[in-house]
């Protein structure tokens, strides 16, 4: 650490030998040409285990709504909610960037509100940048100026969900790509760190991430982009429902929870859970002790 400050060192604070991921470093990345990872998470124990796994950065998505909190879309999600459970990933997570989704309402009235509640992401939940949905110009210069990184987002954009008449895939026509690179270009422009691409076509994912100095992160937008996020429990199996066809599922979690919590009922009710390893024991002097008294009250009762 230096007088200013400054970790020179830039690695993470605790010792750990993985660098502290950044905006710059993810910059740097798409400049290599190294893939970049990400990962939603919502809560302490998968944040932990994400991070441990190197993935460089984690999204506290408002798709928490429904693969957490079971509401139907991600539009019910509150500021309250985001903030709560990008507070657990934060104290989980030592190297990853944390980047928290802005919730449905939470920037769409006016752009003061809007800064005051990205701000609030930064203050109070120790999330490094927020993500929002759209191409809000304005409103990106707004939150850079107030030292906020933003990750943009585009194309499928859930919290459009009425907008969009349900979840399609877009950008198929011409009309429709050219307005998703036009969007592409000026979120770039306007300095947004990282741009997710959602559910369009891989031809536009890669027309984009050849065309913009941002990082490109793609949800079901092909092979091409600088980088992939997944929602965690679709990976996991976890979420319940058919997945999209852009998932890839790499666990049967739901399966292993199932299957333990069958384990657990049986061994209960068949009487072999706990064993006699598993129970805490009287010291001797005190067993001994209990059954003297008790020896006594059958002496006395007799
Ligand atoms: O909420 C979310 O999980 C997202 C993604 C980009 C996966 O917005």
């Amino acid at each position: 650490m230096s007088i200013t400050g400054f970790n020179t060192s830039s690695k993470s604070n605790s010792g750990d030998p993985r660098r502290k991921v950044t905006v710059s470093s993810i910059q740097q990345k798409k400049q290599r040409q190294e893939r970049i990872t990400c990962l939603t998470a919502y809560d302490y124990a998968t944040a932990r285990l994400v991070d441990e796994a190197a993935i460089d950065m984690i999204l506290v998505g408002d798709s928490l709504g429904m693969v957490v909190l079971g509401y139907d879309d991600t539009m019910a999600v509150t500021m309250e909610e985001m903030l709560h459970h990008t507070r657990a990933v934060r104290r989980a997570v030592k190297s990853a960037m944390v980047i928290a989704d802005m919730p449905y309402g939470s920037y769409h009235a006016d752009e003061d509100g809007a800064v005051k509640n990205a701000v609030r992401f930064l203050k109070e939940s120790g999330a490094e940048a927020v993500k929002i949905e759209g191409a809000r110009i304005e409103l990106v210069k707004r939150l850079l100026d107030a030292e906020v990184p933003v990750m943009g987002h585009i194309g499928l954009t859930p919290q459009s969900l009425h907008k969009m008449g349900g979840f399609k895939v877009q950008g198929k026509s011409l009309a429709a790509v050219e307005k998703l690179m036009k969007d592409a270009v000026a979120l770039d422009r306007a300095g947004v760190f990282s741009l997710v691409l959602e559910g369009i076509p891989r031809e536009v994912a890669t027309m984009i991430t050849a065309e913009v100095n941002t990082a490109t992160i793609g949800i079901g937008a092909g092979p091409d982009c600088d980088g992939q996020v997944l929602v965690l429990h679709d990976i996991l199996n976890l979420s319940f429902g058919d997945a999209p066809k852009f998932v890839r599922r790499y666990a049967d979690v739901a399966g292993q929870i199932s299957n333990a919590v069958h384990s657990f009922k049986s061994e209960v009710e068949a009487g072999v859970f706990p064993s006699e390893d598993e129970s805490y024991h009287l010291p001797k002097e005190t067993q001994s002790a209990l059954e003297t008294i008790s020896e006594r009250k059958r002496a006395m009762r007799r």
